[in-house]
């Protein structure tokens, strides 16, 4: 069976969970991604979509260095010899370079995904797949609803709207024919330029093909605790 089909194919793809961040924004305390949403931790909620997918082969996580020293147990939940833990990096690209270090050689495909969306669907990870099993790379992403305003830095003052025809607010998870990763988290070290801000734009900057797939709003990132509200009221709507 062709590795591509989607049902009955063998496991091809690795997961890398970004969890290594400080959550800053988020307020002082343990850093969000450990915190509990409605009773579980948020990364273990963001991990339990992929460990369940029969296309996924491994899962690695990066942690805070003293969270991969001492990991928390309920990570163990995820069993059968298919989660690695690694230390992080100061960014987040740092971060998930050392987790595609740490994947086995039999996941041809990888998912990068923030340990911080706790509601992805089978249906935007399946469509991710499929999309990057075709040999391009694929950012889930919503097309942006609001009017957009550029405002002065450290000022309230409006410079211009922006317009919005076009635009698209990218989430995650994105995914990658592996060497496709590989060879752009290359060129990067070989330049020096880490500027972007996420796994797409690295690849897309390596002359690759990108295409979105529409996701859902509801996909959302958890980085304040006006965001853990959200989610919460998302649990027990
Ligand atoms: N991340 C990471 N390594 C870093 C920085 C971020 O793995 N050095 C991860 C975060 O843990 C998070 C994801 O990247 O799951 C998205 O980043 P963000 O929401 O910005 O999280 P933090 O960087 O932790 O938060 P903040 O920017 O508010 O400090
Ligand atoms: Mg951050």
């Amino acid at each position: 069976m062709s590795a591509s089909s989607p049902a009955g194919s063998q496991p091809d793809v690795g997961i890398l969970l970004a969890a290594a961040g400080r959550g800053e924004r988020a307020g002082p305390g343990e850093p969000k991604q450990f915190r509990s949403l409605a009773g579980v931790p948020l990364l273990l909620r963001a991990i339990r979509p992929f460990a369940q997918h029969p296309r996924a082969c491994h899962i690695v996580v990066a942690l805070p260095a003293e969270h991969a020293a001492a990991p928390p147990p309920w990570l163990q939940e995820v069993t059968g010899g298919r989660l690695s833990l690694v230390s992080g990096g100061d960014t987040r690209a740092a971060s998930v370079r050392c987790a595609l270090a740490a994947l086995p050689p039999e996941c041809t495909l990888v998912l990068v995904h923030d340990a911080v969306r706790p509601f992805v669907t089978q249906e935007t990870i399946d469509a991710v797949i499929e999309a990057a099993g075709r040999g391009t790379a694929a950012v889930p992403a919503v097309p942006v609803a609001d009017t957009l305003k550029r405002v002065e830095q450290g000022t309230p003052r409006v410079v211009e709207t922006v317009e919005r025809a076009g635009l698209w607010r990218a989430q995650t998870p994105q995914g990658f024919p592996r060497q496709m990763l590989e060879e752009a988290f290359e060129r990067a070290a070989a330049s020096g330029d880490w500027s972007f801000t996420d796994e797409a734009a690295l690849v897309e900057a390596a002359g690759n093909p990108v295409v979105v797939v529409p996701d859902r709003n509801s996909n959302i990132k958890v980085t304040t605790t006006e965001d853990f509200a959200l989610a919460e009221a998302m649990l027990t709507r």
